[in-house]
Order: C-alpha cells, then sequence, then structure tokens
C-alpha cells in the first residue's frame, strides 16, 4: 500500500455522500480524495454511489462518469485517454497507475481514489508537479551535438537497440512518487523518472556530451540517494525499469 502524504496539520475528514439515484442494482462505491488548499478547509473523502451498468471499463471512465453525471466539482488531469500523455497519473486502490489504462474491474471493495503521494496538492487529484519538471529541465532532455541539422545523424541498429525500455516513458511520475528516497529528499535526489531521462540521453550514441551529462548527475544526493528500493519499477503503468536505468549510470560512473 503507497502511504499518502498530507499537509502538516490537517487531517482528512469524512465528506460528503452521494447517493445514487438511478435505481441501478448494479451500484459500487467510490471515495475520491478531496481539497482545494485555497479555502483553508480540511481534505476530505466523498463518497459517490456510481451506477456500473452504464459506465466503460477504466478509472478514468468512472471519474468522467461521476463529473458529468454526479459531481462537476472534482478536479483531475488527463488528456489522451490512451496511456500515452501521462497527465491522468494518481494513486488508485493504494498503488500509483494511469486512470486511463487501469480497469476499475481489478479493484475489489470500494474503489479509493487518491492524488499521487507525497506531492504538494493542488487541487483534489492534482499535484504538483513543478518541482519534477525543473529537475527533469536540468538534466537537458534535448540531443547535444555538433552536426549540421541538414546531416542525417546516423545511428546503427545496435545504438538504437539501447534506448528501448526508454524513450517509452511518458513522464508520469508513478515511479517518482512511489519512491522513499523521492519523498524525503525530493527537492534534491532527482528520482527515478529524471533519471532514466538523463541515462536515456546519456546513451545515446549521438550525443556528444555523455562525459558531462554523467559528471553533473554524478552527485551524493542526485543520485546516490537511491537505495535500490525498486518501488519505481514496480508502479511504472509502461512496464519500464527506473531501477535499472539508475543502477546503469552508477555502474557507468563506477567504470569510467
Ligand atoms: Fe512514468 Fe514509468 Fe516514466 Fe516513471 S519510468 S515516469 S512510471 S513512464
Ligand atoms: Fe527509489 Fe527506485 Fe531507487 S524506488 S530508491 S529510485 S530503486
Ligand atoms: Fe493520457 Fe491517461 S489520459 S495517460
Amino acid at each position: 500500500m503507497v502511504q499518502i502524504n498530507l499537509p502538516q496539520n490537517s487531517k482528512v475528514e469524512k465528506g460528503k455522500f452521494f447517493k445514487d439515484k438511478t435505481g441501478s442494482k448494479n451500484i459500487r462505491k467510490v471515495n475520491i480524495y478531496r481539497w482545494d488548499p485555497s479555502t483553508g478547509e480540511n481534505p476530505r473523502i466523498d463518497t459517490y454511489e456510481v451506477d456500473m451498468d452504464n459506465c466503460p471499463s477504466k478509472v478514468l471512465d468512472l471519474l468522467n462518469k461521476i463529473k458529468n453525471e454526479i459531481d462537476p466539482s472534482i478536479a483531475y488531469r488527463r488528456s489522451c485517454a490512451h496511456g500515452v500523455c501521462g497527465s491522468c497519473a494518481m494513486n488508485m486502490d493504494g498503488k500509483n497507475g494511469l486512470a486511463c489504462t487501469k480497469p476499475h474491474s481489478e479493484i475489489k471493495g470500494d474503489i479509493n481514489i487518491y492524488p499521487l503521494p507525497h506531492l504538494k496538492v493542488l487541487k483534489d487529484l492534482i499535484g504538483d508537479l513543478s518541482t519534477l519538471y525543473k529537475q527533469y529541465e536540468s538534466v537537458e532532455p534535448w540531443l547535444k551535438t555538433t552536426l549540421k541539422t541538414e546531416k542525417e545523424n546516423i545511428q546503427s541498429k545496435e545504438d538504437r537497440a539501447k534506448l528501448d525500455g526508454l524513450y517509452e516513458c511518458i513522464m508520469c511520475a508513478c515511479c517518482s512518487t512511489s519512491c522513499p528516497s523521492y519523498w524525503w529528499n525530493g527537492d534534491k535526489y532527482l528520482g527515478p523518472a529524471v533519471l532514466l531521462q538523463a541515462y536515456r540521453w546519456i546513451i545515446d550514441s549521438r550525443d556528444e556530451d555523455r562525459k558531462e551529462r554523467l559528471k553533473k548527475v554524478a552527485d551524493e544526493l542526485k543520485l546516490y540517494r537511491c537505495h535500490t528500493i525498486m518501488n519505481c519499477t514496480n508502479a511504472c503503468p509502461k512496464g519500464l525499469n527506473p531501477a535499472k536505468a539508475i543502477a546503469s549510470i552508477k555502474k557507468m560512473l563506477a567504470t569510467s
């Protein structure tokens, strides 16, 4: 079960109860974390009874149904609805994942939906990712080359294959927000999402900045706060292995 970090000096209260009005015999209870920090009120859990006979299969469908038919005030991010934009990452049934790819049938009992753990909450299910994005920018996630743009930048099939398992990352932050080291040192430790991205550019054969990139992450706090806890790899909804990417960076540093 992934722990949820609540704001200091606040407690989660039992919130509103939205009883089913359809008369459906196929009802599920959905508990959703609600909080608007600008109100000065405590966070609360609102409960919704949802008619599952008329609800498509994913948790995002469930949220959309609640927002469209029961309570338009719930705030959450979503865009592609196909697991490619990363915006609908949240904590469902105690596990981080993408609401648009997670079938609600996999959740037994009440469906509990929280924001990603240990982020500052902006509103309801929307966590503040600004620190993570600054960290992402700090690893300069773009190709650095002196090759003239009009020339083709050739890469062998073998070198291209080294990017498999890395380029697919959608920066959803499910991994970083499941990592205890990132929970406690998120302002300094880069965390698994950003380190996987750093490694993606470090091993790109076309990039001419490898040494400098390695030097930049070779830091007690930025990199070595990874203690191989492995939550990150278990949490990744795209089946990637950020723990392995971090281990590869450490190995490159140890042998360079
Ligand atoms: Fe999301 Fe996986 Fe990328 Fe982490 S490694 S940001 S969990 S896609
Ligand atoms: Fe955290 Fe993953 Fe390392 S959970 S400690 S980044 S192996
Ligand atoms: Fe894009 Fe879920 S809405 S990944």
